[in-house]
């Protein structure tokens, strides 16, 4: 298991839901979190490993969660900006407005359903790992004159790691 990186076309991959709960499954998500952890970060989804799941691994400091199948039943209308960066889109920071406070329904490691209300940044990184669920990256939120740049910086950053 590795970190894909922008362009890999795994992170535009469709996602099914995680219907069978077992050992692979807390291997898997053991897995993620090794990564997550070796690389700094607050959250992985699934597709960032090439897994075309809807998993995610989040821990903003209040330990690790898993949130498996998650959906977003309820968001505030109290949005707010944060700058965001991701473990796939290296040496990209983007500003993105979101809700500031969601409730998510989602299945633990075990299957297990729960409902969690969210706040701050463990809300904004939730979110952001949804929407890697859904093959979208915080780029998608530049307008297109900044998204052709980013997109330009990260397949030369590629390009140059490639050529090393
Ligand atoms: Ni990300």
């Amino acid at each position: 298991m590795e970190i894909k990186t922008y362009p890999d076309p795994c992170l535009r991959i469709k996602t099914r839901k995680v219907e069978k709960f077992n050992g692979d499954t807390v291997k898997m998500l053991d897995d993620m979190a090794n990564i997550m952890y070796a690389n700094q970060g607050i959250g992985l989804a699934a597709p960032q490993v090439g897994l075309g799941l809807r998993a995610l691994i989040i821990d903003t400091g209040d330990g690790l969660m898993s949130y498996i199948n998650p959906v977003i039943e309820d968001e505030s209308k109290e949005r707010s900006k944060l700058e965001e960066g991701c473990l796939s889109l290296p040496g990209i920071t983007v500003n993105v407005t979101r809700p500031e406070k969601i409730t998510v329904r989602a299945q633990d490691a075990g299957g297990k359903f729960f409902l969690k209300t969210l706040n701050g940044l463990f809300a904004k990184a939730i979110q952001h790992e949804i929407d890697h669920l859904n093959g979208k990256l915080i780029i998608d939120y530049l307008d297109p004159v900044r998204y052709f740049l980013a997109v330009r910086s990260l397949k030369q950053a590629k390009k140059n790691k490639q050529n090393v």
